[in-house]
Formats: C-alpha cells, structure tokens, sequence
C-alpha cells in the first residue's frame, strides 16, 4: 500500500522540533562544542579523536574493522596513538602543514591512521580510491603536486613514481618482500616512531581534505575543504545521523568519496561514537552479518546498495536478526520510493534520503526523524542552510517550478577552493551570494525538495559520479576508436550506466571482441566504475559543427525520444 507520507516512527531524537530549529539556529553556538573555543588552537584530527581521550570515552571503541581475513577494534586512546606515530613518520620526511599527502589504499585500519596522522601534521589529505588505475593516480596527485603518498604493495603498480616530480615519499603497507630502492615500509617506520606528537594546530580556513571529481568537461577537479567544515560535520551528525553515545554506526562508503570521509570519519567521531568500517566485496549475506554480528544502530548507504540488497529478496532478509538499527539514511542518487517501502516492509524502518555533494562538504538537505516523510523527496534544507529554486536569470522561483538547486553562500563545510582552478570554482557562484548545484529540482508547497536530474551530463552511477569527459578522452585512445560519445543510461539498479557510442577507425569492424576489449582499456586505464558497461558502434556520431559531440542527441537516441533542436548539428 502506497501512503502518501510516513509518519514519524520514534519520538526519540536529538532534533525534536524541526521548524523550531530551523526558525533559531546559529551555527556560531555549535563553535562552542570544539575545544579550539576555548584554546584557540584548531584541528580536525585533534577533535575528531584526542579530544575524547580526557573523556570516558577514551577506551571506547571508534573503530571496528573487519574484511575478508582482518577483524580488529581500535579505540579512540589507540587510535590516537597510532596517528600520532603516523604524524611522526611524516614529520620525519619533512612533510608540513600544507603539503599535500594522499592515501591509496583499500579500506583497512592502517587508512584511517594514515589519514589522522596527515592531519596532524596539518598537511592536507588526498584521499583515492582503490579501485583508481594509474592514470586516475597520476591526474590527481599531478595537478595537486603531492609530495607523499601512502598505498599498499598490491596498489604501489599503479602509482608511476617516476612521473611525478613533486613526489618525493612513496610509503609502502603490506609488502612481503624488501622494499626497492626509495621506498619506505610502513610497518618499519611505524615500530620505530614515538608515540608524543606536538600536534601542528591550524587557522580554521587552513586546507583539511581534497576531493577529486568529475564535471562534465575537463579533468577531475580537486575540491578543496577546510578544517572549518568540523563545525556542519558535528552538528549534521547530532541532527541527521541522530548520533547517541551508544551508538554503533556504519557508513558503507569508501573514504575515496566525500560520504567516506565526511560521514565514514569526521562526523562519527567527532561526536564520540563507534564506527564500523566493512572492507572486502559487497554482498547481501556480509553486508546483513555485518548489521547482525556488531549490533549496528545507525546505517547509511546508497540506493544501489539497498536496490541490490532489494534484489536479493526478503528471504535473504529474514535469515539475520536486524533488530539493532534504530536509524537509516541514504544519499548519493535518488532514492526511489519502492525502496522506501522495502526499507518499511522489510527492515522496519524509514529510510531517511539526504542530498549534499563533494563541493558542499556536508549533508545540506535531509529527512529527519522528527519529520513525516514523503518518499520520493530528499527532505529540507538543514537548519542553517537557505536552499532554494532559481531560475537560468538568477531569481527564485515559487513552489512546485522547477530550477536549479541553489543554496545561499557561506555554510561551514562549504569547498573552498578547485585546485589549480579558480575559474571553475567561479562557475559555482555566477549568481553573486548563490551557489549553483548543477542538479534541478523543486519545491513544494510544504517545503520538501524534490531531485529532478542532473543539468550537465555527469554521469551517477551507483552514486559515483563519472564525468562523459574523461571516458570520451581514455576511448579515443584506443586504436580502434575514432570518437566516442558517452552518457548515462537509466538502469534499475545501478541509477544510470556508462553507455558509449563508438565510431571505428578505418580497418575495424564492430565485434563482441572488440566491445570486450575497448571495455577492458578504459577499466585499466582509468576505473572500474568508468568502464562503459554498454557500448554502440556507430558508423558515425551526431556533432555540432564545431565538433563537439552532442551527448543530448546520444541520450535521446537511447531513450527514443525526440532528439530536439539539431540546429547545430554538423550534417
Ligand atoms: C551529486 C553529487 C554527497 C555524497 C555523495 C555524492 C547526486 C546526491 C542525492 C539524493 C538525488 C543525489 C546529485 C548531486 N545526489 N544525493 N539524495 N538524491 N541525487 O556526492 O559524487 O559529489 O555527487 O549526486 O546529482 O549533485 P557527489
């Protein structure tokens, strides 16, 4: 049965009355949570783990790790030792506040310590996924100059050491055998590093994280978030994930992408809780065991988790006792109301979607639990944030019209910065005191936002954000490739996939080979998540005459529908 809204299901929640504290907030009055209020001296890392240790808190566990042959819980007491080594080894190396230090490695404890021990020297953190191939790697800490890195044995091929000339420290984790030559072990540096740290505090808008992604034109972009961005971490993880000091939180997120290390680091332990970190593959049967076995309260994943999840059946469900989650979020791609009513008939509870991106540093549009939900709407604009529905002119727009999705400048984990690019980052706020999301939506009558699609051709995929660009550019550097298109398409499941239309060179012909092949070179070159999983042989592709291939004609070939103003068109 469809209902219109869902109720509130528990009165129990940090946020009790939302239109009350939407009507009062003040970000300044969560400033006086941070220890820097008082002692002015500021880091993340610092609040975020040693700040607990003068609390009951301090042999609480903050992290419970476990993967495919690891399982190992760390306290906040452990942890902050542990980073504080790490800190100590860069120092070491002569790393310092500013420099830029990345962390390729899959999700393992040693990542997080990576991480905070980055931190604490003030350098600024890169964070990469594993699933990144070389020229993903190189893009990145290029354009950033990054100074060190920190991988693992199995991922050190895929960081061409010798090509980077800003990069003078390779860390190693995991490696079996004698390192070569220029190479520094992990684990040695660690035995030997001492435990006292002075901490290098910092000025609140000094640089803390740079996340890589995708627009619709170009190479990624790095985007820069500052230590500042602690004071909306803290606060959206009292009011969204609803944090008590009992809880077991999981994000299922990888710190590759912003959720990981927003959610799957800062906030959880800036508000003092236990964060499970799952590393290995997904499947429905771990993922359940995962809830089950460490009493998980708090959740947070992605619709194509839940939809594979969904996929999987209720008979899956069944066989593990979910009881312990109290609380249930999503993010990163429309969340569909069937999936809502799964998260209802099978779990029990409300599936609470919110909206942010890599650019915002933290959630900014969310259900709450004091909230009726509408599903199918990523809920209202947190306490503090002003979101609203502008037209192409820059004006607001009443309810139920659609726009673009633009929010009143100046939130505190608000980017600061594209790296190298000042001229992108501009492109945000081409309306003066708006920042421009790039997504479209609207607003009811009642204040609810809801997702309508994407104004640029970034492609979400299983809500990872791929940019046609970049996959264009790997196609064409196959020799069979002459030019290639790329879009999304719809797909139950995954939100969208990464569907190429190819045209060949002379001297080939379309084959499953081939497709197989093309397949494999963009999953090598770049990732995984950016291979096409569909491609198209084309004898020829739709351009404008300056010869730009026109991805809206693309989509609506695939959609079958009508292709629109061809104007342009080349022939
Ligand atoms: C884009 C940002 C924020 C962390 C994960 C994604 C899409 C995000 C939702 C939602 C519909 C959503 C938007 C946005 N998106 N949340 N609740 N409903 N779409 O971060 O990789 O920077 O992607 O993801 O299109 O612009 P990201």
């Amino acid at each position: 049965m469809k209902v219109e809204k869902i109720p509130v299901m528990q009165t129990q929640s940090n946020l009790q009355n939302y239109d009350e504290a939407y009507a009062n907030f003040d970000w300044a009055e969560v400033e006086k949570e941070f220890s820097w209020y008082e002692t002015g001296k500021v880091n993340m890392a610092y609040e975020a783990i040693d700040r607990h240790l003068l609390t009951p808190r301090k042999d609480k566990i903050a992290l419970q790790f476990i993967n495919d042959t690891r399982e190992e819980s760390y306290s906040y007491a452990q942890l902050s030792e542990l980073s504080n080594k790490f800190g100590n080894v860069l120092r070491k190396l002569g790393i310092v506040k500013g420099d830029r230090v990345f962390v390729f490695m899959p999700r393992t404890p040693e990542l997080y310590v990576s991480v905070l021990g980055t931190l604490k020297v003030g350098a600024i953190v890169g964070p990469l996924f594993e699933a990144f191939m070389e020229a993903a790697v190189r893009d990145r800490l290029e354009d950033s100059e990054a100074v060190a890195i920190v991988t693992t044995a199995a991922l050190l091929p895929r960081v061409p050491v010798n090509e980077l000339p800003a990069l003078k420290h390779v860390i190693v984790f995991g490696s079996e055998e004698e390192l070569a030559e220029g190479l520094i072990s992990y684990e040695k540096e660690m035995a030997e590093a001492s435990s006292d740290l002075e901490i290098q505090w910092v000025d609140r808008e000094d640089g803390l994280i740079l996340h890589y992604t995708s627009g619709s034109t170009g190479k990624p972009k790095g985007v820069l978030h500052v230590h500042n961005a602690m004071i909306q971490h803290l606060q959206t993880g009292k009011w969204i994930l609803d944090f008590q000091e009992d809880d077991i939180f999981w994000c299922t997120a990888d710190p590759g992408w912003v959720t990981g290390t927003s959610y799957g680091i800062f906030s959880p332990w800036l508000n003092g809780v236990t964060m499970v970190v799952r590393g290995g593959r997904f499947s429905p049967e771990n993922w359940y065991s995962t809830i089950e076995k460490y009493k998980v309260t708090v959740w947070y994943s992605a619709p194509t988790s839940f939809r594979m999840l969904m996929g999987a059946g209720d008979e899956v469900v069944k066989q593990f006792d979910l009881s312990s989650l109290r609380h249930v979020l999503s993010v990163g791609e429309p969340l569909n109301p069937e999936v809502v009513y799964w998260g209802l008939r099978t779990l029990n509870q409300r599936i609470h979607d919110n909206w942010w991106m890599t650019e915002t540093g933290g959630q900014l549009i969310s259900n709450y639990r004091c909230m009726e939900i509408k599903p199918g709407s990523m809920g209202k604009p947190f306490p503090g944030i002003h979101a609203t529905i502008i037209d192409d002119q820059g004006n607001e727009l009443p309810p139920n019209r659609m726009g673009n999705l633009a929010i009143r400048t100046g939130w505190p984990a608000m980017m600061r910065k594209i790296w190298n690019n000042p001229a992108k980052y501009q492109e945000y706020f081409n309306f003066p005191g708006w920042y421009v999301s790039g997504d479209s939506a609207y607003r009811d009558e009642e204040g609810y936002f809801w997702f309508q699609g994407r104004i640029d051709d970034v492609i979400n995929t299983s809500g990872e954000r791929v940019g046609p660009f970049e996959v264009e550019s790997k196609l064409v550097e196959h020799p069979a490739v002459a030019e290639a298109g790329v879009i999304g398409k719809p797909d139950p499941v995954r939100g969208e996939i990464v569907k190429a239309f190819i045209s060949l060179r002379a001297g080939y012909e379309p084959s499953d080979e081939l497709m197989d092949e093309i397949r494999k070179f963009v999953r090598e070159g770049l990732a995984a998540h950016a291979a096409p999983r569909e491609i198209e042989f084309r004898d020829k592709l739709p351009k404008t005459r300056s010869g730009k291939i026109m991805r809206r004609v693309l989509k609506a070939w695939e959609l079958g529908l009508p292709t629109g103003d061809l104007s342009t068109l080349e022939d």
